[in-house]
């Protein structure tokens, strides 16, 4: 079975992938997938299906064919709608819009990962928000972190970028400096804020560095890609002998990650100070990024194979 996998289109030429995914679309064609590019501005914006999928032929056949979505996140609606726009086309994406939004927010693969995660908490919020309601909220539900030190992040992303005053609040029983962080977390959000808040226990992560400019920790993390259950793409480069040592971990989070409902995702992992492996969050491997310095060759070259395997 083919899969063709589906990028959007540039603003400034709809025949040409859009700038940020011009690599990986040429590397997927050069794996040997069918390439496709969507017009999302059309999709999400005016919401005109047939015109977004104007550059999508028609696949024939009696069951609709494989595909995949490689690019920003989408918001679950907007990616039922992008599911239900490329149905008329006979394409499925590999994730129905439930397994979609299964790994896309973390309250709803938590009780997954719990064991290996920090202890999280999390509550939805109205639109239009109300921050004066929501920082109530939130000082309220970070009695359970004590004075802990604690993230603060929406369903889906953090404001990391702004570690010290939109993510981090160094302890949780300080009401003030939570509702200043919540706050300005919110402010920065803006309309892009996923679903609710959610407060996580700060954990040390073995530090590398700090980022030059906005002061977040920079630890080792890594990303890993996995397709049916099988980690298929290891996000680093490794010094002489730590990928063996890496291996054993995932080994010893096997039947997590067999557990996740979704045939395609990342799980990022992060090295604690005190020793222990754990797992940061989970993405759906549709719009989780590829790290800095990934071969988008080699990532495409082993995707390829893998689906190959897979769908016998
Ligand atoms: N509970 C935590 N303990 C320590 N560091 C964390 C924790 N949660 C997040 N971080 C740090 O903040 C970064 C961003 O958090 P993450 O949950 O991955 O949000 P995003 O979706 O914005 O990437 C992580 O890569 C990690 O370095
Ligand atoms: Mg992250």
């Amino acid at each position: 079975m083919t899969f063709t996998v589906l990028f959007a289109s540039s603003p400034m030429n709809l025949r040409e992938a859009d700038e940020s995914y011009m690599e990986e679309y040429r590397s997927a064609e050069k794996a040997g997938f069918a390439v496709g590019l969507i017009d999302l501005e059309e999709l999400l914006m005016n919401n005109d299906p047939q015109k977004a999928l104007k550059r999508v032929a028609l696949h024939p056949g009696p069951e609709p064919q494989s595909a995949l979505y490689r690019g920003w996140m989408l918001r679950p609606d907007e990616y039922e709608n992008l599911y239900a726009a490329l149905l008329t086309r006979n394409l499925r994406l590999i994730h129905t819009p439930g397994q979609y939004r299964h790994v896309h927010y973390l309250p709803e693969s938590y009780p997954k990962i719990e064991d290996v995660t920090p202890k999280s908490m999390w509550f939805p919020l109205p639109t239009p928000v109300s921050i004066d309601a929501a920082e109530n909220l939130a000082a309220e539900a970070v009695r359970v972190f004590d004075n802990h030190p604690i993230i603060v992040k929406d369903y889906v992303k953090s404001r990391k970028h702004e570690w010290d005053e939109a993510c981090y609040i160094p302890d949780a029983s300080d009401e003030s400096k939570v509702r200043q962080t919540v706050r300005r977390f919110l402010e920065l959000q803006g309309s892009q804020l996923n679903e609710g808040l959610v407060f996580r226990a700060f954990t040390e992560l073995e530090a590398l560095s700090r980022h030059p400019l906005s002061g977040m920790p920079l630890s080792r993390e890594i990303r890993v890609f996995v397709l049916d259950g099988n980690p298929i793409f290891v996000s680093t480069y490794w010094e002489a002998g730590e990928d063996a040592a890496f291996n054993a971990v995932l080994g010893e989070f096997q039947e997590i990650i067999r557990s996740i409902e979704s045939r395609f995702f990342t799980i990022d992992f992060a090295k604690t100070n005190k020793g222990p492996w754990i797992v940061l969050e989970l993405g759906d491997g549709q719009v989780a990024g590829l790290p800095d310095d990934t071969n988008a060759e080699r990532f495409y070259t082993e995707l390829k194979k893998s689906l190959e395997k897979g769908v016998g």
